[in-house]
């Protein structure tokens, strides 16, 4: 989703366009940076790729102070007007903005004699802060922050003084500094490539940044402290030439076991013993596939836990009536720690009394500032928009969390639990045995490709492995895909069988084996095709034979060959496997 950048410091051009392309992964459709030069305001911007606005702002280095953005549309089409950043009509001041002004139709209003130039509610801000301004761009900023409704994080960039200026409420915004100078921007990740100390800006709050130091300020204009902090190091992207979605999950095997010795030597579940027995419920809460890596814990975790144990989709927990109380733990399961719903679902589950955890990718993240407790599971960056590396790491790292609690509630013995952990050691050689088969993946991924549709079939712990393999395929390919579980075909869903369609059965579990025979029996009787992934062979049908892993993990190592399918089929195809359309990685608006 939207990033923005800002910088006071020598090459402002050349790292501005460096940090829009880090912030690539995010997702994005346009893209443009506005600079000063001498006592002027420049602006440039472009519907596309950074490439382009790269080769536009070509030659131009002796700005020291801009501010640049990756633009994901929300209000208005996707095209070059529409694209940040936004100037004010007298050309004084200029915006960058993550997020949306929910109350912008009553604040244009505000500006009839103004004449926009786009259709978004971003720019109204860049007409207030004309409209605002006494003398005093600060108390101008501060102004035009408490007009302001929704969620948002903006870079103001004017022609009085050299100071960059932020305002933050809800999305995503770090300020940080080093010897050459100062940053802001959506991304610790990002701003590390520059910065040495990092603050995260409080909600509800404006930050002045010179070039030695900022101050914070909360909305009344009275000051804030706030902790500066080194950020987690930069991965450097730039050299990488190919696709990062691969890469990616080629990383899986060393990622898992990062994420298992990590939660090891943090001391695994860290909750005390009397809050463990006491639960009555646990929410697993997430977005997209870490929603699948709850739902695919959640389908293990209820063979050993005694609580109820609940995945749902982060959006559907915030405005439905799931009960919460003193008894009530909820994972919050989100890669980026930034997306919107997931934020606002850990806040419900506050407000109403329950304890939060926090299983993210991103240390310093919204969500682990949100929550009492917080693991890491250490997947390192995601540069592909489609989440695959993370989906493994969380299904590790959750199993870890529901064994230790299983084990302090006395539901899983010492020696099951010691068996559970010996399984995830077992992960990353089963995952490895996957990835040197990748080249089988690459000729069923052919069918695949040229498929009308693809259901993907599954039966209880298998049906969260078919939700995520459906995700990853329409992500990226753009070929209608459906997950089902696979005895409810029958219930209406058998009327779409035919030739063209392609069915992905996975199925693990051996007692349910013959129950997935007669599944895979109803759609090839009908004309279609089937596609098995199973630790044994499926008569019949052409089986990809998963290697043998724990009864209870197989969520983590069979989503790798769907992954892998997805991927081939999506290059098949000529898709921008790493970019696809309409999609972005940290979705910071509810
Ligand atoms: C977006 C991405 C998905 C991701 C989901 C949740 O929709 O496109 O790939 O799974 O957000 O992201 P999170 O960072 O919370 O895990």
């Amino acid at each position: 989703m939207c990033g923005i950048f800002g910088q006071i410091a020598a090459g402002a051009v050349s790292n501005t366009v460096k940090a829009l392309k880090y912030l690539e992964y995010r997702g994005y459709d346009s893209a443009g940076l506005a600079l000063r030069r001498g006592d002027c305001l420049e602006m440039y911007k472009t519907e596309g790729r950074i490439a382009t606005l790269e080769r536009i702002v070509d030659g131009i280095d002796e700005a020291t102070v801009a501010i640049g953005h990756t633009r994901w549309a929300t209000h208005g089409a996707v095209s070059t007007a529409n694209a940040h950043p936004f100037l004010s009509e007298d050309g004084n001041f200029a915006i960058v903005h993550n997020g949306i002004i929910e109350n912008y139709r009553e604040l244009k209003a505000l500006l009839p004699q103004v004449k926009f130039t786009s259709q978004t509610d971003s720019e109204t801000v860049a007409h207030l802060l004309r409209q605002n301004y006494r003398g005093d761009v600060l108390q101008t900023v501060l102004t035009t922050a408490r007009m302001l409704k929704g969620s948002f994080a903006i870079a103001v960039l004017s022609v009085y003084g050299d100071k960059l200026y932020a305002v933050r409420n809800k999305s995503p915004l770090v300020v940080g500094f080093s010897s050459n100078g100062a940053y802001l921007c959506s991304d610790i990740r990002c701003i590390s490539h520059w910065a040495t100390s990092v603050a995260v800006a409080p909600d509800n709050a404006v930050a002045e940044i010179g070039k030695n130091g900022a101050k914070f300020f909360r909305l009344d204009g009275t000051p804030v402290d706030v902790k500066f902090f080194a950020p987690p190091r930069a991965e450097e992207t730039e050299s990488f030439e190919g696709d990062f979605m691969l890469k990616e999950i080629f990383e899986i095997p060393a990622k898992l076991r990062q994420a298992k010795r990590n939660y090891v030597e943090r001391g695994g579940l860290s909750l005390d013993a009397d809050t463990v027995r006491r639960l009555k419920r646990i929410y697993l809460i997430g977005c997209g596939t870490a929603y699948h890596s709850g739902l695919a814990v959640a389908a293990v975790a209820r063979k050993f836990i005694d609580a109820d144990v609940i995945p749902v989709v982060a959006s559907e927990f915030i405005y439905d009536n799931y009960p919460v109380d003193g008894d009530t733990l909820a994972f919050l399961i989100s890669q980026s720690g930034e997306t919107a719903d997931t934020v606002r679902a850990a806040e419900r589950v506050t407000e109403s009394g329950g304890l939060t955890y926090a299983v993210t990718n991103t240390d310093s993240s919204s969500l682990t500032f949100k929550c009492d407790n917080c693991v890491n599971i250490c997947a390192d960056g995601e540069f592909a928009v489609a989440s695959t590396k993370a989906y493994n790491c969380q299904i590790a790292v959750l199993t870890m969390l529901f064994a230790d609690i299983a084990l302090l509630r006395g539901t899983l013995s010492a020696k099951k639990h010691n068996a559970i952990f010996r399984e995830i050691d077992g992960l990353p050689f089963a995952v490895e045995q996957i990835l040197d088969e990748s080249y089988r993946i690459a000729q069923l991924a052919e069918e695949v490709a040229h498929s009308s549709a693809v259901f993907f079939i599954g039966r209880t712990t298998d049906y969260p492995t078919a939700c995520e393999g459906s995700l990853k395929l329409k992500e990226i390919s753009y070929i209608h895909s459906e997950a089902y579980p696979a005895g409810e075909l029958k219930h209406g869903t058998l009327a779409l069988m035919e030739r063209s369609v392609t069915v992905v059965a996975i199925s693990t579990d051996p007692a349910l084996r013959d129950k997935m025979i007669s599944s895979v029996n109803e759609v090839t009787s009908r004309g279609a095709r089937v596609i098995a992934f199973a630790p044994y062979a499926m008569e019949g049908v052409d089986t990809f034979e998963l290697p043998p892993t724990g009864e209870l993990l197989y969520a983590a190592t069979a989503c790798v060959p769907l992954q892998l399918l997805a991927y081939y089929a999506a290059k098949s195809l000529g898709r921008d496997v790493d970019k696809p359309r309409h999609l972005a990685k940290s979705v910071t608006v509810e």
